[in-house]
């Protein structure tokens, strides 16, 4: 993807005097100036899958109060534990396995249903906690509970099927303190070590713990947990705790996760069921084989979510909200100086504020940034054609500011439609609509952009700005990995011709000044964005071709949005 982008973008530059349709280049120039592999290793965001099961260590204010060599988990380190609460009262633990949906013990609701107190609103999630006693801790995202999915099967006398699911009236931001955590699929191996975490009592009749807490406990087979339990374990449970049968130290919550590593990351193995006292009885503790409801959980999610997808719920948020009031551009537009090496340098671009421009989504294959797209609806994605985007396997992720942390959503690309092209170099019309397999949820982070109508022109009545992230080292001092943004002057076309030459600037291109090019900017995918005195933002254009050197007189190139507007049209009312 890289190399061919490379190539593209140094063809096209070379272009600007000789012959930009020279193919026999294409092979050639593979280690062009915008060679990026490994050089931006800042720009590194994780999709669903690279983020479950990762611990996080984040500098940790609470040092001092950690128990060194004790039972106290490092803050924040096992992002998917959740205290579940009746109330206000922490009742139970829950792991996170989907943004909107916590895997815990069906034992903890049926315990209230005396009191009537086994239903939704009575429940809140707290996530991204460490200290219960602490209120506000600085990641915590409480989130009232929509629906408790207890197992139908569940029998109280042997604790059978104690699994249950607790879907969230919103999904979670996952960030470093919060993040999901997946099944653990494989066989158990015996006498392997997992770990228990929660705010159970520390000590026998003890009161329950403030700070999480995490316990190393070892699987032990089947056989000699009957031994201790008189043969009442089923195969859909497991014992764990010290192999000689002695006490395991007291252990979390009912409903909390246990966690096994794999080598590279953690996974589900266990949800805490019973038995689990604090070495009072001298038994290990047991607890619901998680991998046997897999089926089970999978059915509940997926059937939920067509649900809500039928609920024909669809707000009709407004477009083209952007750039918060504490966050302004800066005044000048971005240009391009010489150093006194002769190199191209940008002046004028800062770093956005976060979320400032919630359309803005990163286009990511195997967690790596490669195109920036442009959302414009629930379901579609705006990119440049040259990005190849690839269905399936792609990955759109919204909400994000900085690369290297976790978006508030991450959705696998369904399909990609490219404008037909009559010629596959250069692109006459570079221009692709991605559509999403799951309707972005818009919220604060992520709202889309606004389209402009096919007879708008952009005028002098309009101020544009570009926004991307990536490495260039034409601005060098700016992270790859966070977005950045700058106002963009725009070139007359007469000016642009004179640049590129008459036939290459067709009329479904619009230019801009040469600091918008992707070899100052650094984003292949970045958007043209125009707004009138304070109004709303309109996708204008997507960068599609630029100066492969940065240099300051060769404007940068975007895609005309305008131009296609019938094409955007027909295909997001169609399908
Ligand atoms: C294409 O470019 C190569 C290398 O710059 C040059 O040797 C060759 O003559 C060019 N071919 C055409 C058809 O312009
Ligand atoms: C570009 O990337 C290739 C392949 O990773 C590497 O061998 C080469 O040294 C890089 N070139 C530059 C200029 O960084
Ligand atoms: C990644 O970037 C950091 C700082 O930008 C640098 O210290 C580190 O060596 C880089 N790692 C690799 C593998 O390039
Ligand atoms: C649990 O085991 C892991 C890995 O063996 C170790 O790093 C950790 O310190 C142990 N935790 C406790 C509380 O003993
Ligand atoms: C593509 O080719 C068709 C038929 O040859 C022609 O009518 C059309 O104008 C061409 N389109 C572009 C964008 O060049
Ligand atoms: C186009 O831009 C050039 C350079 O800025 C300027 O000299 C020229 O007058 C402009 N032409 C039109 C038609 O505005």
């Amino acid at each position: 993807m890289f190399a061919f982008l490379i190539v593209y973008l140094s063809l096209l530059g070379i272009g600007a005097q000789h012959d930009a349709h020279n193919q026999t280049q294409i092979a050639n120039d593979e280690n062009g100036p915008l060679n990026r592999t490994e050089e931006d290793n800042g720009t590194i965001a994780k999709g669903f899958h690279d983020l479950a099961g990762i611990r996080s260590f984040l500098p940790d204010q609470e040092w001092k109060g950690r128990i060194i060599g004790g039972v106290e988990a490092w803050a924040h380190s096992w992002p998917w534990q959740v205290s579940l609460r009746l109330v206000t009262i922490p009742a139970c633990g829950g792991a996170i396995i989907a943004p909107q949906w916590v895997l815990s013990a069906t034992h903890c609701f049926k315990r209230f249903m005396f009191y009537r107190h086994n239903t939704a609103p009575f429940w809140t999630v707290l996530a991204g906690k460490h200290d219960l006693e602490n209120p506000n801790e600085y990641c915590q995202q409480l989130v009232g509970v929509s629906k408790i999915m207890t197992h139908k099967d569940y029998f109280g006398k042997t604790k059978m099927h104690d699994v249950a699911l607790v879907k969230l009236k919103t999904p979670l931001m996952f960030n470093q303190c919060v993040k999901p955590i997946e099944l653990w699929m494989r066989p158990i191996n015996l006498n392997k070590k997992c770990t228990v975490t929660g705010w159970g009592s520390t000590r026998e009749n003890g009161p329950q713990a403030n700070r999480l807490q995490e316990v190393n406990v070892t699987v032990l087979s089947t056989e000699s947990c009957n031994n201790f339990y008189h043969g009442i374990v089923p195969a859909t449970m497991f014992c764990a705790g010290e192999p000689e049968g002695g006490v395991d130290a007291c252990q979390g919550d009912s409903g909390g996760p246990l966690s096994c590593y794999t080598g590279s990351k953690y996974e589900l193995a266990g949800v805490v069921s019973w038995g689990v006292g604090c070495g009072r009885d001298h038994k290990p503790g047991v607890y619901t084989k998680a991998q046997v409801y897999f089926d089970w959980i999978n059915e509940i999610i997926k059937g939920e979510e067509i649900l809500s997808d039928d609920s024909g719920v669809v707000p009709q948020e407004s477009c083209g909200q952007g750039e918060i009031l504490t966050c302004r551009l800066d005044s000048g537009q971005a240009t391009v100086y010489a150093t006194s090496e002769g190199e191209g340098q940008v002046r004028s671009v800062m770093e956005a504020c976060p979320n400032s421009w919630p359309w803005q989504v990163s286009l990511q294959s195997k967690g790596r940034h490669y195109c920036s797209g442009t959302l414009i609806h629930h379901h579609w994605v705006l990119a440049p054609q040259h990005c190849h985007c690839k269905a399936t396997v792609d990955m759109v992720v919204l909400g994000v500011h900085d690369l290297r942390f976790m978006a508030s959503q991450t959705i696998p690309v369904e399909e990609v439609f490219n404008f037909p092209n009559n010629r596959t170099f250069p692109l006459t019309a570079d221009l692709t609509l991605i559509k999403l397999s799951v309707p972005a949820q818009f919220d604060t982070t992520i709202t889309p952009v606004c389209l402009p109508d096919k007879d708008v022109t952009l005028d002098d009545s309009w101020s544009c700005v570009t926004t991307g992230w990536g490495f260039s080292k034409a601005s060098p001092k700016l992270s790859g990995a966070t977005l950045r943004q700058a106002r963009l002057g725009l070139v007359n076309r007469t000016a642009c011709k004179e640049s590129w030459g008459e036939d290459l600037i067709t009329d479904n291109l619009l230019c801009a000044d040469s600091s918008g090019s992707v070899s100052c900017m650094g984003d292949s995918g970045a958007p043209l964005l125009c707004q009138k005195r304070k109004g709303v933002f309109y996708l204008f254009g997507l960068v599609t071709w630029g100066s492969p050197h940065c240099d300051v007189r060769t404007p940068a190139v975007f895609s005309q949005i305008t131009a296609y507007h019938s094409w955007i049209n027909g295909l997001t009312k169609e399908i």
